[in-house]
């Protein structure tokens, strides 16, 4: 059944009359010598020379974006009759875009978040490219997470979610609540093979710069491009209601705590690269990549919630270059670690990577 569904598009194809064929081939030559000129007249007037297109990034570490290859397309929420409980998937979807009204300080089902909503860093309800979606989460969980040092269901990092970018209490793996969500990430991811992370998933991969980002330019960034929204003390704005936002908060007491993904500078300049100002998307970004590290670097230099991370990263090699709270196995220090230049960081990780694989390749040989 699954199959089926993943192919829906081909099956539709395949069934075309003969008539349906030749309307087909006239629409497309027709579009073709169309899109012919318009490319001949783009070339030659320069539009298409736009200084902030999306960068092709040529670091191993960046998977390339290149813009004729596919990226991840969405199962159309049509499809959710065929799931053996499509009101629970549904559900799931409502809770992820309005987590607040269910689960926040004033939810109807319970008070255990922060007034957020997951849709606020998940956007379209965790579905659009670059948007931090749910893409490739059915393909690859169960996975083992550096941060946890253990083998995270989907549950597990759900309530990651909760208890960090939502500053909350996680929810009970045998809840409607859970369920709902696990079957909805579970029905949005399912036409990914397994073990396979499709091209747009996730968060936006940004190249480093040669430079730390400057929380001080970056705050004249964000005057300009973000305190109408998001307010000039990144309180961000409260819906009438009061209990949804209409804008989330950046940072104070109801953003993300300091164990968050987005306090990770690289989650979160490349979040805003593809998607802030909001109205941004990938293939229209408003920022340059400089900017993006800028903003990023004051926003998380305001106060947000503290979390005890004492147990995170059991192994302290396994950190992230930009896991801004050390002790780490190298040398570099906590603020390097957390503003930047990441390039010679990221240089020595892999450098070290290197040496280990010869040494373990070394006494494989000796030993056999
Ligand atoms: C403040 C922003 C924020 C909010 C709110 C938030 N998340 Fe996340 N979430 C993140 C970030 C950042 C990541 C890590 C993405 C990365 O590193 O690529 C993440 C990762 C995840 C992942 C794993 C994705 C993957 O591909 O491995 C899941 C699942 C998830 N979140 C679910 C949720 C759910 C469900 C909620 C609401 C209950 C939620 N999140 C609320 C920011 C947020
Ligand atoms: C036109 C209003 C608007 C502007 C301007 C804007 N944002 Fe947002 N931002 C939003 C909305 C709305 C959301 C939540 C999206 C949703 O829930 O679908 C959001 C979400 C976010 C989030 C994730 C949720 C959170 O609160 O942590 C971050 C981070 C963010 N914006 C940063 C920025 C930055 C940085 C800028 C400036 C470059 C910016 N935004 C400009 C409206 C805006």
């Amino acid at each position: 059944m699954t199959m089926n569904l993943c192919n829906m598009k081909n099956l539709a194809n395949n069934k075309l009359s003969k008539f349906g064929q030749l309307l087909n081939l006239i629409s497309w030559l027709l579009g073709g010598s169309i899109l012919l000129v318009i490319l001949l007249v783009g070339y030659f007037t320069g539009i298409f020379n736009r200084t902030n297109a999306i960068p092709i990034t040529e670091t191993t570490e960046n998977k390339p974006y290149k813009p004729e290859k596919t990226v991840w397309k969405l199962i159309s929420m049509d499809a959710v009759v065929h799931e053996p409980d499509p009101e629970l998937v549904k559900y799931g979807r409502e809770l992820i875009a309005n987590t607040a009204y269910y689960l926040g300080p004033k939810g109807k089902v319970a008070q255990q978040t922060n007034g957020m909503n997951c849709q606020n860093c998940h956007l379209d309800a965790g579905s659009r490219v670059w948007g931090n979606n749910y893409g490739a989460v059915a393909s690859t969980y169960p996975k083992f997470r550096e941060r946890s040092g253990t083998k995270e269901s989907i549950v597990k990092r759900v309530n990651d979610c909760m208890e960090r970018s939502l500053n909350g209490r996680g929810l009970d793996s045998t809840s409607r609540e859970m369920r709902a969500i696990v079957s909805y990430i579970k029905f949005i991811g399912q036409c990914v093979p397994k073990d396979t992370i499709p091209n747009g998933t996730g968060i936006w991969k940004l190249k480093f710069m040669n430079r730390a980002a400057d929380p001080t330019k970056g705050q004249v960034a964000y005057e300009q491009k973000c305190v109408s929204c998001h307010g000039k003390n990144g309180e961000g704005v409260k819906s009438p209601d009061g209990i949804v936002y209409t804008y989330p908060p950046l940072w104070g007491q109801h953003s993300y705590n300091i164990g968050a993904g987005l306090f990770r500078l690289s989650r979160l300049a490349g979040y805003i690269k593809t998607n802030m100002p909001f109205g941004a998307t990938y293939e229209k970004p408003q920022l340059s990549d400089e900017e993006a590290w800028d903003i990023a670097a004051y926003v998380n230099s305001r106060p947000r919630p503290t979390k005890d991370l004492s147990k995170d990263w059991p192994k302290i090699s396994g950190k992230p270059i930009d896991h801004p709270f050390g002790p780490y196995s190298d040398n570099f220090s906590e603020k390097q670690h957390k503003f930047g230049p990441f390039k010679p960081i990221d240089e020595f990780k892999k450098a070290e990577k290197k040496k280990q694989e010869a040494l373990k390749n070394k006494t494989q040989q000796i030993k056999s």
